[in-house]
């Protein structure tokens, strides 16, 4: 086993995609049935064996902080009425895990975010997730990816196909199969207008040693202006052996509405309390 056990969850962004919806409200804390967004991250993080959360936050994100807490009112309150199932259910969100809170103070990118969490990470390899990319998977995705971390020691990324019209909205790879669904990756480009190495996205999932802080403070301002960790990624390309993993589970991009409302569909069919209901119900609709 490796001491990886710190994950980064960045939440400093505006959520532009999805106003007037996260005007005030940070899009992170969008219910997808009954459950925060990010609350499925960090269940992901937990369920793979990191235990040293820290998210990157800014200003008007602290509900993200607060949902994490203790609510000692709401908490007697639902003492006094013997609401004890309510009372269960947000106690174990206030028991989940200890938060480090680091704020962002300028929006500057992906990569500042990350660079912002330097010191609370230290010299470990670490995690990074990004909550809108919310994955549904037998195994989650995170602990998929540290298993080839654990073997190789090496840097590694969550990556899917997507179509030839989608590759400038992602972070894109060039290299070669490795065996499974490893990817030996050579080369990588944020948002290519043309000519992307591949179909291969990077997915907001990555395990990174602590020698990309160094990688990030040289990286120059990228695609849209902004610090993009991928740059710092590329640099670490060249310093030796990078993963792909071709994760297997589905992808959702829950930070824009139509991906979120799949979202919502698809968790809401296997909720075990709603799914049943909500099933006759799309059936009623489709005719
Ligand atoms: C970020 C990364 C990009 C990655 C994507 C995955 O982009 O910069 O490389 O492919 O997340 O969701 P963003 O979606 O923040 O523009």
């Amino acid at each position: 086993m490796t001491n990886l056990r710190t994950c980064v969850f960045p939440c400093a962004g505006f959520g532009t995609r999805f106003f007037p919806a996260t005007k005030v409200i940070p899009k992170e804390m969008l219910p997808l049935v009954d459950k925060p967004i990010i609350q499925y991250g960090i269940e992901e993080a937990l369920a793979s064996g990191f235990d040293k959360i820290v998210v990157i936050s800014s200003k008007g994100k602290d509900a993200i902080l607060d949902h994490f807490d203790r609510t000692s009112e709401l908490e007697r309150s639902l003492k006094e009425r013997s609401k004890q199932d309510l009372l269960d259910a947000v106690d174990a969100v206030s028991r989940m895990v200890d938060i480090i809170a680091v704020r962002q103070k300028e929006a500057l990118g992906l990569g500042h975010a990350v660079l912002s969490a330097a010191d609370a990470v230290g010299r470990e390899p670490f995690a990074v997730v990004l909550p809108d990319d919310v994955i549904l998977a037998e195994e989650p995705c995170l602990l998929q990816m540290r298993r080839v971390f654990e073997e190789t020691g090496r840097p590694v990324v969550a990556l899917m196909e997507v179509s030839p019209e989608e590759t400038s909205r992602y972070g894109i790879v060039g290299g070669e199969m490795a065996g499974g669904r490893r990817f030996r990756i050579r080369d990588m480009v944020e948002k290519p207008k043309q000519n992307a190495p591949s179909k291969l996205a990077i997915i907001g999932r990555y395990i990174l040693p602590p020698d990309i802080f160094p990688l990030i403070q040289k990286t120059e301002k990228g695609a849209g202006g902004e610090i993009q960790l991928t740059d710092a990624l590329r640099a670490l390309v060249d310093e030796g052996d990078f993963y792909g993993y071709i994760f297997e589970g589905k992808r959702y991009d829950a930070g824009e509405k139509l991906g979120y409302l799949k979202a919502t569909v698809d968790y809401a069919l296997r909720h075990p309390d709603l799914g049943p209901d909500f099933r006759r119900y799309l059936d009623s609709i489709h005719g």
